[in-house]
């Protein structure tokens, strides 16, 4: 049976993280909310415990997952030969969602980081998850609380349904702030590069770094040069359009008309977009998420899972959405559009 703690996502209860810590410290499964996405969370020494997050999931073996710590101190339990590169955007970025990927300890298990000699570090900045990292004093290893290749939970109520019946505990937090998962970054070769782009921003880290590559695409099931980076992934069960063109009004005009084209044919359409757009098919019998204003596009990656999320339960057939362009955040929600999608109109 799961237990469920409700915390104040600012000043969460000591009595009930120290709950939380334990479960954790005996080898059990703690669902959390980070200030990325909720994490499922186990002891990431105990290989037992780890293994246990890979039969909750529904998630293969070759994908591995992040480790977060307590403070950057913590960085030398889970790593080795720690460039002076990775303390210096540890100062700058953390509590915070990057991700390095350093040289791994020997003690991290082989199945944390599927066999790689590499090891993905963070420390969350959420007060809930930084709290139950200090109070059970132990590495939390932690993937996005949903069933493999679903969407993100970015609330409790996510979690529950993806995991509740698999999970020992669910600390909920509320909403998580930037909804979309970390930046992962590599440090292990000769240029810092972006593996998966999140939370922190490209530019954030040029302005940084001065150089920073990308690395785009993904690969299919069990072949991938960069694990885990899978094509398909953070779906929703509905069919998910991504129209990506740069004449904003001409592809408003052409996926209105497929909405109306696929409705005659009896399908039920979602349209996930800015208030701007959603506007243009207004009298139009769609189901609608709103990603907030077009200027903001923080909100739209606050939104973005929880969208999808909805739109489901509303049993659409399919999702539109419009690419959101690369700047800021938007690269981020690119990224997880493109591999949510079953079909890309250019
Ligand atoms: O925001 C986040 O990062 C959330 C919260 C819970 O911290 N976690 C998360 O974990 O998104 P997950 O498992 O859904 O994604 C982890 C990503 C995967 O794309 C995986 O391939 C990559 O990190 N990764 C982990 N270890 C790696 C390694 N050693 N080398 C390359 N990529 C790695
Ligand atoms: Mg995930």
């Amino acid at each position: 049976m799961i237990r469920v703690l409700k915390v104040d996502s600012l000043q969460p209860e000591p009595a009930l993280i120290c709950i939380a810590a334990e479960a954790l410290q005996q080898g059990k499964l703690v669902a959390f909310p980070t200030e990325t996405v909720y994490g499922l969370g186990a002891n990431a020494l105990n290989e037992d415990a780890v293994a246990r997050i890979f039969k909750a999931k529904g998630r293969p073996n070759y994908d591995p997952l992040i480790v977060h710590a307590a403070s950057p101190s913590w960085l030398e339990r889970a790593a080795v030969e720690i460039p002076e590169l990775a303390w210096r955007l540890a100062e700058a970025f953390w509590p915070g969602p990057l991700t390095l990927i350093l040289k791994k300890r020997p003690e991290i298990p082989d199945l944390v980081t599927a066999d790689l000699d590499t090891v993905a570090v963070r420390v969350p900045s959420h007060p809930v998850a930084l709290s139950l990292l200090q109070a059970s004093g132990i590495l939390i290893a932690a993937p996005s609380a949903n069933r493999f290749g679903r969407t993100s939970p970015t609330r409790a109520s996510h979690v529950m349904t993806d995991l509740g019946d698999r999970i020992d505990v669910l600390v909920d937090g509320g909403e998580t702030d930037i909804g979309i998962e970390s930046t992962v970054l590599d440090l292990t070769g000769s240029t810092p590069t972006i593996l998966r782009p999140g939370g922190v921003t490209r530019e954030q880290l040029m302005a940084y770094l001065g150089e920073v590559a990308h690395q785009t695409g993904g690969s299919k099931e069990g072949s991938q040069n960069s694990p885990g980076m899978l094509l398909q992934h953070y779906s929703p069960r509905a069919e998910l359009v991504f129209w990506i063109q740069t004449d904003k009004s001409a592809v408003l005009k052409m996926m209105r008309q497929a909405a109306e084209e696929e409705m005659s044919r009896g399908k039920r359409v979602g349209i996930l977009a800015v208030d701007q757009d959603l506007h243009l098919f207004s009298g139009l019998p769609v189901h609608t998420f709103s990603l907030g204003d077009e200027t903001n596009l923080w909100q739209a990656a606050r939104r973005l899972y929880a969208g999808m999320r909805s739109l489901d339960e509303q049993h659409v057939d399919m999702i539109f959405v419009r690419d959101p362009g690369e700047n800021g955040p938007g690269l981020a929600l690119r990224d997880r559009l493109q591999r949510a999608s079953t079909k890309i109109v250019r």
